[in-house]
C-alpha cells in the first residue's frame, strides 16, 4: 500500500530547481519523510539566469549542464541510456546485478545516501540484495528535483515494504554538509552513474573533501566511474547513429528558448563530441554553423556567434582505477573493493573512510 502524504508541490514543475515550499519544510508520512533544503537564494539565482549570462558572455562560451535537464532533456537522456552505443548505464547495471550482494555483505545495515538519485532504477538492485538478506536499510535520496524525489519515493515504498525513505530536496553540497541524523551503524554515500566524470579536477577534489567530511570512520562511499578505453568506443557512445546524443545536446538551446524567451534556431547549430585522450575526457560542444546573433529577451541579452564557434556544454572524464584509488586515499577514502565488468569498461569502487592517522 502506498503511503499517502500531501504533495510537496503546489504546481507541476519540471525544471532543475522546482518551486517548492519554503526551505527546511518537512513532510512526514509513516515510512516517508521529504525534507526541502532548497532555499529561496537557490531559486532566485536560477530564475535570474545569471549563470546563462555569465556563460554566454565569456570569451569561451559555456552553459551549466543543469540546462540539459528540462522535461524533454530528461526524456532524451533516458533514451541515451538505452542506446546500443551507450554502454555506460547498461554496464553499471550489470555490475550491480552481479555484485550488489557482495556490497550488502560488506556494508551491512545502513543509511544509503544517494546523490542524484533520479528514478533510482539501478539502486533497486541494492535494495533487492538487502531485502534478500533481511538487512535493514534507510534510503536517503538527494535530488534537486522535488517532483522526481516524490514520484520515485512513492514507487519504492510500494515495491519494498520494509524500506523507509528520507528524501532531501537539495544540492549535493548542502546535503553533504548536513546529513540527516541516523540510527544505523553505517552510512553509505552512493554516487553512481559516472556523474563524477562531469566534474573538472578542482571541483572533483572539493567533492571528495565534502564526502570525506560527511562520513565517520568506518562509513562507506560507493563510486561509479567510466573507465579510459579506446577512442572509437568512447566517441561512438557520444555520437550515436540515431542522433539522440545530438538532440540531447542541442535541447539545451531549446530549453533556453522557452525559459528565457530566446530565438536559437536549432538547425543552425550542430552537436560535436570527441575524446581528448591527453586529458582523458570526452568533450561536448554546440557548434554554430553560421555567423549569427541570438537574443534571450527575458535576460536582456544579445549574443554573437561566429561561424564554427563552439559553445562548451559538458566534459565526461574517463578514469583509471589505480590513479583514482590514490586520489581517494588523499581524502582518507580507502578503496576496499573494485567491482568491474568482464571487459573492464566501467567500475564501482567501494571505499571506506579511515581515520587520518590510519596506516
Ligand atoms: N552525463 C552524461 C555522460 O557523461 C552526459 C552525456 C551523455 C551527454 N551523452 C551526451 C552530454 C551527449 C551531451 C551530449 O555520459
Amino acid at each position: 500500500m502506498p503511503v499517502p502524504f500531501p504533495s510537496l508541490h503546489p504546481t507541476p514543475a519540471h525544471t532543475d530547481a522546482d518551486a517548492a515550499a519554503s526551505a527546511d519544510s518537512v513532510i512526514q508520512g509513516d515510512r516517508l519523510t521529504l525534507e526541502n533544503r532548497m532555499d529561496s537564494a537557490n531559486h532566485a539565482a536560477a530564475a535570474a539566469g545569471q549563470d546563462v549570462i555569465t556563460g554566454l558572455t565569456q570569451p569561451h562560451k559555456a552553459l551549466p549542464p543543469k540546462y540539459f535537464y528540462d522535461a524533454h532533456g530528461s526524456e532524451l537522456f533516458e533514451q541515451i541510456t538505452e542506446l546500443p552505443e551507450y554502454y555506460l548505464t547498461r554496464t553499471e547495471r550489470q555490475i550491480l546485478a552481479t555484485d550488489a550482494g557482495a556490497i550488502a555483505d560488506i556494508v551491512g545495515p545502513c543509511d544509503l545516501i544517494e546523490l542524484g538519485s533520479g528514478s533510482a532504477s539501478k539502486t533497486r538492485l541494492l535494495f533487492n540484495a538487502y531485502q534478500q538478506r533481511g538487512l535493514p536499510l534507510r534510503y536517503v535520496p538527494v535530488d534537486v528535483s522535488g517532483t522526481m524525489l516524490e514520484t520515485s519515493a512513492q514507487a519504492l515504498l510500494t515495491e519494498y515494504d520494509q524500506l523507509t525513505v528520507h528524501g532531501l530536496v537539495s544540492t549535493y553540497d548542502q546535503a553533504l554538509q548536513n546529513l540527516p541524523p541516523t540510527d544505523y551503524p553505517r552510512r553509505l554515500i552512493a554516487f553512481i552513474g559516472s556523474t563524477l566524470g562531469n566534474l573538472a579536477p578542482a571541483p572533483e577534489q572539493r567533492f571528495f573533501q565534502q564526502v570525506s567530511q560527511a562520513l565517520a570512520s568506518g562509513d562507506y562511499f560507493l563510486l561509479g566511474v567510466d573507465l579510459h578505453k579506446d577512442t572509437a568506443t568512447l566517441e561512438a557512445a557520444y555520437n550515436d547513429q540515431q542522433g539522440i546524443s545530438a538532440a540531447f545536446n542541442l535541447n539545451m538551446l531549446k530549453h533556453l528558448n522557452w525559459r528565457f524567451d530566446g530565438n536559437f534556431d536549432l538547425t543552425q547549430f550542430r552537436h560535436v563530441a570527441f575524446y581528448n585522450e591527453g586529458d582523458r575526457q570526452v568533450e561536448m560542444y554546440i557548434e554554430s554553423l553560421t555567423a549569427q546573433t541570438i537574443t534571450l529577451q527575458a535576460l536582456n541579452l544579445t549574443v554573437e556567434f561566429a561561424q564554427g564557434e563552439r559553445l562548451f556544454s559538458e566534459i565526461s572524464r574517463k578514469f583509471d582505477t589505480e590513479v583514482l584509488t590514490q586520489e581517494l586515499l588523499a581524502f582518507d577514502l580507502a578503496v576496499r573493493h573494485i567491482f568491474t565488468d568482464d571487459q573492464r569498461q566501467f567500475a564501482l569502487l567501494l571505499c571506506q573512510k579511515q581515520s587520518s592517522d590510519a596506516p
